[in-house]
């Protein structure tokens, strides 16, 4: 078998799905910027906010993966409440650039699988601009317009995993002739250590009704289970899209608007 790559690895959702693929007996390469407490794999340490770190991240995974890898799980991100340069670099440059510095590593039938949110569900409104950002050839030049724009600038975090339902895309007829699928996860409210500052960056009433109507927050293992399938040989016809793993918060939501 071949490795899985998991950026995120050391805390919350990819941690779980660090442990979900070993349990089911996957080799690992793990990225993070911290160390894992518990992990079975091979770990690079890289910041993968800056285009260096994710080029080291890239040179390591391969040194790593003399035979190529079956996947990778774009998990790593940060919310609204960190730097707007930050919130671009990570969520939305840092996937694009790991995959594609990882192309020839991604053996015919490997998946990859990134980390969008159910708070962009709406992202179509945006495509175009959306696209252009995510495929912008000078990242740093895309950045710094974007957070000079107030309204891309507050809604950082809205817009960057906007973005990665465009990059998803884009991606995914990238790799269409290597035989590689890519797909995004929408997760809803889950609980774990990013939760705290996505009450900070929409509201903490915002978040907390999400729980209400509900009955409970996600679990990482809700996430990991549908990143866990997509990574999986089983869903060969599933490319190019996005699954919302949220409760059904916003099927809740919409059927109450208007
Ligand atoms: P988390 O905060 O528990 O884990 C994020 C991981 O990414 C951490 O281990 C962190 O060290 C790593 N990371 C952050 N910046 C990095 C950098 N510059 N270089 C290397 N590693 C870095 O968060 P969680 O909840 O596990 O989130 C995973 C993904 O799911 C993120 O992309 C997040 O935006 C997304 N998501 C999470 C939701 C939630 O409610 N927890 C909801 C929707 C999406």
């Amino acid at each position: 078998e071949l490795p899985i790559v998991i950026t995120g690895v050391s805390s919350g959702i990819g941690a779980q799905t660090a442990s979900m693929l070993a349990a089911a007996g996957y080799p690992l390469i793990g990225v993070d910027r911290n160390s894992p407490e518990a992990f079975e794999g091979a770990f690079v340490q890289a910041d993968l906010s800056t285009p260096e770190g994710v080029k080291q991240a890239g040179e390591e995974v391969a040194a790593h993966a003399p035979n190529g890898l079956q996947g990778l799980a774009n998990i790593a991100g940060v919310p609204g409440t960190a730097p707007v340069e930050v919130v671009f670099a990570v969520n939305v440059f840092a996937v694009r650039n790991l995959t594609l510095q990882l192309v020839e590593q991604l053996n015919p039938g490997a998946a990859v699988v990134n980390l969008s949110s159910s708070v962009a569900f709406d992202w179509r409104s945006r495509a175009q601009e959306c696209r252009n950002f995510a495929e912008a050839d000078d990242e740093s030049a895309a950045i710094a317009s974007a957070a000079q724009n107030p309204e891309l600038a507050e809604n950082s975090y809205l817009f960057s995993k906007q973005c990665v339902r465009a990059l998803t895309e884009s991606l995914s007829a990238t790799l269409l002739p290597r035989q590689v699928r890519v797909n995004s996860v929408s997760p809803g409210p889950v609980e774990t250590p990013i939760l705290d500052d996505f009450k900070k960056d929409h509201g903490q009433a915002m978040v907390n009704s999400a729980a209400e109507t509900l009955g409970r927050f996600g679990r990482p293992a809700d996430i990991a289970e549908v990143i866990c399938y997509l990574l999986s040989d089983g869903p060969a016809w599933i490319n190019g899209t996005d699954i919302r793993v949220d409760g059904g918060l916003i099927a809740y939501r919409s059927s109450q608007a208007g």
